[in-house]
């Protein structure tokens, strides 16, 4: 009854916004020449399994793991089936195999399937892999990321699994893209633990084919003092290359892809000057050579320049701590979630445009069933380009050393359309922000 209320109260709000749209329309005689109506939230969705046999291998996703790895997760409900990836270049033809270890979490009543991790390599790049999970069941298939540019991220937060989230993958599906970005917030399970399963099920025709490299959300925590540790079903399910990068937190690591270093922090686990993360973030930043990888993203969960009413001020803490780093580092892009809504900025540093700080873009707007943030503070600051709560994805095709193209589509009546674009030039090639910054400013680098 209560949801019902909040649905019909929701819609009422959002035909009164989408009047005000139009009245801006007309008196700005703006260049777009119709009102797109922000679409209401959808449901979750019921997503089909056809199990035939317990050691079926579900869930099946594939991560960067290392230069030239690639790890292979999936969940079998019989705890015998071996950890194994059968895997060669043509169908049906395994010329390699690796092995690797499985385990299983309870949490509460529930208690998952058998989560296998294996990592597999070295393999080539840019090249077709055809694979099998627990030397049986259906053959998959991936391609692995070219050495160099171009390079192509498809980019999305607070994915949830709706009729929305369906929509945005298949939007996805489409842009032909080599790794995936998530900034946190995947199945909103929110402690219903098969809901991991379904969206496991969801995301795997997606997920099984390129690489998808996922940071935690506020929905991952489920923490239940005294009884669940926070990140039990995230940290097992969506295991992440963070030995591989030096961390000692799945909630935080680094990868390197084609000229790429893409640092995926942790909103939700400590950041401060004696923490970990913030340790190992001074270490990771220190050790990247702009020669080999011109571009340096960053990519967390609550953003830090967001002019949403929702959420706002919730990444100023870290913000205060980390942003100095990244400003050192002369970090090209940061991406973020949680507001479901997308907003681009300027280069900006310290909450003012700055030529040598970084593009800021939240992009959390993938489907989920909390519906849109719809109110935006105005007026709009200064560091802030372009701003709409509509549901859709972002693609980012790195050309070069020096260009990148990036644009955010819109799910317009489920067709992707293309509502902003923009090239964006990697400051490592910026003489004015790599050479012009004093010795000084990287000192901050490095650790005591
Ligand atoms: C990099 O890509 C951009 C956009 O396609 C192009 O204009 C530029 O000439 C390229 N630079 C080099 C060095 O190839
Ligand atoms: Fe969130």
């Amino acid at each position: 009854m209560k949801m019902k209320m909040e649905r019909v109260q929701e819609t009422r709000i959002m035909l009164l916004m989408g009047r005000t749209w139009i009245l801006i329309m007309l008196v700005g005689s703006c260049a777009s020449a119709y009102a797109y109506t922000r679409p209401p939230p959808r449901d979750i969705l019921s997503i089909p399994f056809h199990r035939k046999h317990g050691s079926d291998p579900e869930q099946v996703h594939i991560s960067l793991a290392g230069e030239n790895q690639m790890r292979i997760t999936w969940i079998t409900d019989d705890d015998n089936v071996p950890s194994i990836v059968e895997y060669g270049t043509s169908p049906g033809v395994y010329t390699s195999s690796s092995r690797g270890d499985s385990d299983s979490y309870s949490y509460m009543l529930y208690g998952s399937g058998q989560i296998h991790h294996v990592v597999i390599g070295p393999l080539e790049a840019n090249k077709i892999y055809f694979y099998r999970c627990g030397g049986y069941g259906p053959e998959y298939s991936f391609k692995t990321p070219p050495a160099q540019f171009p390079i192509v991220f498809a980019i999305v937060g607070d994915l949830g699994q709706t009729g929305w989230t369906s929509t945005t993958l298949k939007h996805i599906q489409q842009c032909n893209y080599d790794v995936h970005i998530l900034p946190g917030d995947l199945s909103y399970a929110d402690y219903l633990q098969h809901l991991w399963d379904s969206f496991g099920r969801l995301v795997e025709p997606l997920a099984s084919e390129r690489p998808w490299m996922v940071t935690e959300g506020n929905h991952e925590k489920e923490l239940i003092p005294f009884f669940m540790h926070a990140f039990t079903a995230y940290n097992a399910r969506w295991l992440m290359p963070f030995k591989e990068s030096g961390s000692s937190s799945n909630l935080y690591y680094s990868f390197e892809v084609a000229g790429v270093h893409i640092v995926m922090l942790g909103s939700y686990t400590d950041y401060g000057e004696d923490s970990d993360q913030y340790r190992w973030l001074q270490t990771d930043l220190s050790k990247v050579n702009r020669r080999r990888t011109p571009w340096l993203i960053v990519v967390f969960h609550a953003p830090w320049y967001n002019s949403n009413t929702a959420h706002q001020g919730e990444g100023d803490d870290m913000m205060a701590t980390m942003e100095p780093l990244l400003y050192a580092a002369k970090v090209d892009i940061v991406f973020a979630g949680h507001v479901h809504a997308y907003e681009r900025s300027r280069r900006v540093y310290m909450r003012n445009v700055h030529p040598c700080g970084a593009v800021h873009i939240t992009i959390g707007d993938g489907g989920n069933h909390e519906g849109l943030a719809t109110r935006f503070i105005d007026p709009q600051p200064q560091w802030s380009v372009f701003r709409e709560a509509s549901f859709g994805h972002g693609e980012l095709r790195v050309a070069n050393a020096t260009h990148a193209h990036w644009s955010w589509h819109r799910n317009d009546d489920d067709e992707p359309v293309k509502s902003d674009e923009v090239w964006i030039n990697s400051l490592s090639q910026s003489r004015e922000c790599i050479e012009g910054s004093d010795y000084s400013g990287r000192k901050i680098l490095v650790s005591p």
